[in-house]
């Protein structure tokens, strides 16, 4: 099929308002928006500033409504714990409308905020739809954090009540949430009225009398009562959640959604965009504790009216290196999201895909990849391993769907590798210089957008106008800044090379080198540090941190390194993947005192490097690389 691409971004450009207008007749409103957007309201302006609607009330009852009660809205696919389910839109419903209720009874309030810490069960979907329907703000945070970064997140968005479960599971462990959680509440200042517990079989969770409330108990008790609750209207712009994202200190950025351009431009997006039609099998491989969990693994699809793939497991040993094609094949999957490193992974155990030809992947269409950098290397393999396209496509927390990407809706356009393609309808991306001026196609520069983000991205940071401004609006007026590098070429695809800031990406997990930094810094024994993100052939990138140690310190350096390391994990989280700590007599610096983290990574990473100009002793650059090389790093 031709592509329609350059048509629909045409028609986009000479009229955005007519555009999003049309986008938002997909979608049922309680008070249809009459205005599409107003420039003097919010941050840059605001989208559908008069229009009210419910996102549960899109994403389940009017399915329900249109007769698609019985279709799966979920398969819970869980190789981790042998189990496979399907629950219906009218099951899930039920629930949901149940755990409102218990929500309500709870004294949440339309505007409260409910932190969720769960693992990858449909509990988890359960409890962001019950929040949405009372208009409740949710706030998911990832498992794989430690208690310091959920009481981060308790305190900022002042959580109301914590959903949570007795334990998540890895391979080889089991991850008991609760003890974290009550760690968290311990430590953080406002302390949240209840929690609800999911009980898992394979651990029981101790419950904290008067606060804690068992999750199955209460839901089950409030469906015998016939306890439901109506969806709340609530203004478009009104916020459905709030995702907490690394920023440039260890204090995350609290990303906002609002209500209804976000389901205005997920619902365009998985026609459009992924080629997803209501009815068929959908599959995000991500989690809900990320944003690509929260747009495709819940309310895009939801919205859809597809079936979405919810899997707790990982993409190489639950239990081979074959389970996604497993699962693609038994469920009817017709369009995946991963992220490279997933491939990655599963080729270093099946080089040769041999487990491929184990399923009928025959209803495959299409592999999406985002969340990093995908290296050509991996796309080609992917592509002759599953006959299928292999697509890279490039956004971030803060947009919550893509801004850069192939769109199988609109018709393929021609592949260039490295590259996540064009910009979608919406997104005026430009690429400037240090000084805000524009560059010539094939220039490297700051990837920018045309302000106003389009619907869907957010409006703001929670509570934090001021620090969103400063993060992402003030260095180039009349743009959003995406902090990432790269440039557009002769023919407008868009090459995304690196972040500007400390943000490195472990994993397909974004995470924050200063935020490590402080956590180093924070040993007693540690006088100064430097975390930066070497190359890593699986993970994309890793964490290293380098560590000067006080002068009047005797004890053994592979002691502190030990240390340093558990307390990163102890702090951040095992996510962080912080393996590396290395002790060094001194850090490169320049004359004004600025670390040369750059200078280092090209040294870790192999790459060619100049001595700066301005460093104040190159002779620490020698010590360094010895260092390095001590540790088979860099060599
Ligand atoms: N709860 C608790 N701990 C978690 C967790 C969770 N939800 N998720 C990860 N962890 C832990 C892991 O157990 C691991 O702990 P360990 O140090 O004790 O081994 C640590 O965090 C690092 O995890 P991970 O980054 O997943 O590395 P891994 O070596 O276990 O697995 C991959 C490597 C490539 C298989 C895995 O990273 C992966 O599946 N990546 C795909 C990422 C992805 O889909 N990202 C979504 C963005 S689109
Ligand atoms: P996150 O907010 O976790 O989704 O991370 C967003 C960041 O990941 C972006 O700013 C990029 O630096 C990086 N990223 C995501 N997708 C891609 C991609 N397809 N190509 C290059 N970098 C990507």
């Amino acid at each position: 099929m031709a592509s329609r691409y350059s048509e629909v971004y045409a028609a986009w450009k000479a009229d955005p308002e007519g555009f999003w207008a049309k986008a938002a007749q997909a979608i049922d409103w309680f008070e249809k928006p009459r205005r599409i957007f107003d420039a003097e309201r919010g941050t840059y302006g605001l989208w559908f500033p008069d229009g009210f609607t419910n996102t549960c009330y899109n994403c389940l009852d009017r399915h329900i409504a249109a007769g698609g009660g019985e279709q799966a809205a979920f398969i819970y696919d869980s190789p981790v714990t042998g189990r496979s389910e399907k629950i219906s839109y009218e099951g899930l419903l039920s629930d949901v409308k149940a755990l409102a209720a218990v929500y309500r009874k709870l004294g949440v309030e339309k505007g409260d905020r409910i932190v969720i810490y769960m693992p990858m069960i449909p509990e988890a979907a359960v409890a962001m739809l019950a929040a949405a329907r009372i208009g409740a703000v949710h706030s998911v945070v990832f498992g794989g954090f430690a208690a310091n970064e959920l009481a981060v997140r308790v305190d900022d968005c002042k959580a109301k009540l914590v959903v949570s479960a007795s334990c998540g599971i890895e391979p080889g462990r089991t991850v008991a949430y609760k003890p974290l959680l009550d760690q968290a509440i311990e430590a953080a200042r406002h302390k949240p009225a209840h929690c609800l517990i999911f009980q898992r079989d394979m651990l029981a969770a101790n419950m904290v009398p008067g606060r804690d409330i068992d999750f199955s108990e209460v839901l089950a008790a409030a469906k015998a009562a016939g306890e439901e609750a109506p969806c709340a209207p609530v203004a478009a712009t009104d916020p459905l959640y709030v995702l907490y994202t690394s920023g440039t200190t260890g204090q995350p950025k609290g990303v906002v959604r609002d209500t209804g351009g976000h389901m205005v431009a997920l619902k365009w997006s998985m026609e459009n965009f992924f080629g997803v039609r209501p009815g068929e099998v959908f599959w995000a491989a991500s989690d809900i504790g990320w944003v690509v969990g929260h747009s495709y693994i819940v309310y895009g699809p939801l919205l859809n009216g597809s079936t979405s793939i919810l899997f707790e497991g990982k993409p190489v040993g639950t239990p081979d290196p074959g389970t996604y094609w497993r699962a693609i094949a038994e469920h009817g999957v017709t369009v995946m999201f991963t992220a490279p490193t997933a491939l990655r992974a599963i080729r270093k155990e099946d080089p040769a895909a041999s487990h491929v030809a184990r399923y009928d992947l025959s209803r495959f269409r299409a592999l999406y990849l985002a969340g990093e950098r995908a290296d050509p290397d991996t796309i080609r393999w992917a592509e002759q391993a599953l006959g299928v396209p292999v697509i890279d496509h490039w956004w971030q927390t803060e947009t919550g769907w893509p801004v850069a990407g192939n769109a199988v809706g609109l018709g393929l356009l021609p592949v260039k590798y490295g590259s996540p393609a064009v910009p979608l309808p919406g997104y005026d991306v430009q690429i400037l210089d240090d000084a805000g001026h524009p560059v010539t196609p094939g220039t490297l520069g700051n990837v920018v957008i045309k302000l106003p983000l389009p619907p869907g991205c957010l409006p703001t940071l929670w509570n934090a106008d001021g620090r969103f401004h400063a993060a992402y609006l003030e260095e180039f007026p009349g743009y959003y800044k995406t902090a990432d590098a790269g440039y557009i070429d002769e023919d407008g695809y868009v090459f995304i090379m690196a972040r500007t800031d400390d943000i490195i990406n472990v994993a397909g997990h974004r995470l924050s080198t200063g935020a490590m930094e402080e956590v180093c810094a924070s040993h007693p024994d540690v006088a100064e540090c430097a975390v930066i993100g070497i190359a890593d052939p699986l993970k994309g990138q890793v964490p290293a941190g380098f560590l000067v140690i006080n002068s009047n310190v005797s004890r053994e350096p592979a002691e502190i390194e030990k240390e340093v390391v558990g307390l990163v994990r102890e702090r951040i989280g095992p996510v962080a993947a912080f393996r590396t700590a290395i002790c060094v007599k001194r850090l490169p610096k320049t004359r004004s005192g600025k670390i040369l983290r750059a200078t280092i990574q090209k040294i870790a990473d192999r790459q060619p490097w100049k001595m700066p100009a301005t460093i104040d002793d190159p002779a620490i650059l020698d010590e360094i690389a010895e260092v390095l090389h001590a540790k088979g790093i860099g060599v």
